[in-house]
């Protein structure tokens, strides 16, 4: 088999890219090693900014987006048993804003399209090889119900994920990683209740960090700071609740509660893998870089990794010139390193570190304090967070 591009995962990064050169007319093959019905129902992150709704609305992809997305122009933030600040983004952050809408929803429509195109899409096809990437020629095998196949290409992409094959396929030498691990876990449930809040409510507490967040007018989704290596199965029900209510706690109300229908620990790590490209490789979304949770930013790098990308690869075709191929890792890193700066700081202001002194969690505090006393530190933290223009 050959094509133009050769995309490997099928998660949003992926799926996205596929779209958006479907759409100009530029052939590509996506392989991916789970089944659809796996990928459809996997549990990620839930936030999409302002220029990710963008990019899948001039994808073409928006529909079920803007009719069942929630859009949301601020967040809460609750420290010290009772302050509570709220960020406006329309004033403080130019205008943009948010949207409530699972990422599972956002692959399940992407894959839609492009099953109804009729345009390449392999589940069940797990790449184990990608060669001659410092070629004009590179070839990816993959094997598929028990078969060895290849797929030769002009260009490859690394969509895999953290877990992936494809950064390997990089010579040590010409890579780096930086990277930094955090000494707690987060314990997320989904829970069959509407909301106890109208917006995301992210709290600062004696015992630790939790988020309110939802999926829809009918289910919450919540987060507690749990200690790394977290059981979850150590977690009643009835347990989660209460810790909920105790760490976000506000004049005494308490959480509407409801059947927790999934519950699982997450890890929490920053990553960078530097270039993002080695020959006519490409790496993408969290096959280059994965964050904390806690600035929402993983799935919206990963769209704008590809949309950069997508552009590059659209002006090699139509105009013969790889200048956009060329800067794609350097225009990438940029915005990728002020994400990764924005998760680290949203993570390390709001987490109690099971090390940290009286001294850390009063400077904490008073970054709190100044986010809520002073518009510029609440503008810095709105226009991270609505996110930033892709270049
Ligand atoms: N061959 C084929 N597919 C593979 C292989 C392989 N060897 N290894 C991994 N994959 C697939 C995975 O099964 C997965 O579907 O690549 C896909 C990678 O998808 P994601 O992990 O979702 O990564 P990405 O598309 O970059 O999206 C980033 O996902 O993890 C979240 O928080 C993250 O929201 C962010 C988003
Ligand atoms: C989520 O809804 O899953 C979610 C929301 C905000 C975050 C992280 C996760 O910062």
């Amino acid at each position: 088999m050959r094509t133009t591009v050769g995309i490997i995962g099928g998660g949003p990064s992926g799926l996205l890219l596929a779209r958006l050169l479907h759409r100009a007319g530029v052939d590509c093959v996506v392989l991916e090693s789970r089944q659809r019905a796996y990928v459809e129902r996997r549990q990620r992150a839930g936030i999409l900014e302002q220029s990710t709704v963008d990019a899948l609305r001039e994808a073409g992809a928006a529909e079920r987006l803007d009719a069942e997305g929630l859009v949301h122009d601020g967040i809460e933030l609750r420290w010290g048993g009772g302050r509570s600040h709220r960020i406006d983004f329309p004033s403080l952050a130019s205008g943009r804003r948010v949207w409530v809408y699972a990422q599972t929803e956002v692959v399940k429509d992407l894959i839609a399209l492009r099953l109804a195109d009729g345009a390449p899409l392999h589940f069940g096809a797990e790449v184990t090889s990608v060669e001659g990437v410092d070629t004009d020629r590179p070839v990816v095998t993959y094997v598929q119900e028990g078969r060895t196949r290849t797929l030769t290409c002009d260009y490859v992409v690394g969509c895999d994920g953290f877990h992936g094959v494809t950064r390997a396929a990089v010579p040590g030498a010409a890579r780096t990683t930086y990277e930094r691990t955090y000494p707690y876990s987060w314990l997320g449930i989904l829970a069959d209740v509407p909301p106890s809040c109208d917006e995301l409510v992210y709290a600062h507490s004696s015992r630790g960090f939790a988020l309110h967040s939802m999926r829809s007018p009918d289910v919450s989704r919540l987060y507690l700071q749990v200690p790394n290596g977290t059981d979850p199965a150590s977690w009643s029900g009835e347990q989660i609740w209460d810790e909920l209510d105790f760490r976000l706690a506000r004049d005494g109300r308490q959480l509407e509660r409801g059947p927790i229908t999934a519950k699982s620990v997450l890890p929490m790590r920053s990553s960078v893998t530097e270039p993002m490209r080695f020959g006519r490789l490409f790496l993408a979304g969290d096959a280059a870089h994965i964050v904390p949770p806690t600035g929402a930013k993983g799935l919206n790098l990963a769209a704008a990794d590809v949309v950069v990308l997508a552009r590059a690869l659209i002006r090699q075709r139509t105009a013969g010139s790889t200048d956009l191929l060329d800067a794609y890792s350097d225009t990438c890193l940029r915005r990728v390193w002020r994400a990764e700066h924005f998760s680290w700081f949203m993570t390390t202001t709001l987490h109690t570190d099971p090390e940290q002194s009286g001294f850390d969690t009063r400077l904490q505090i008073s970054q709190l304090e100044r986010i809520a006393s002073s518009p510029h530190a609440a503008a810095e933290l709105a226009s991270n967070y609505a996110g930033l223009p892709i270049p």
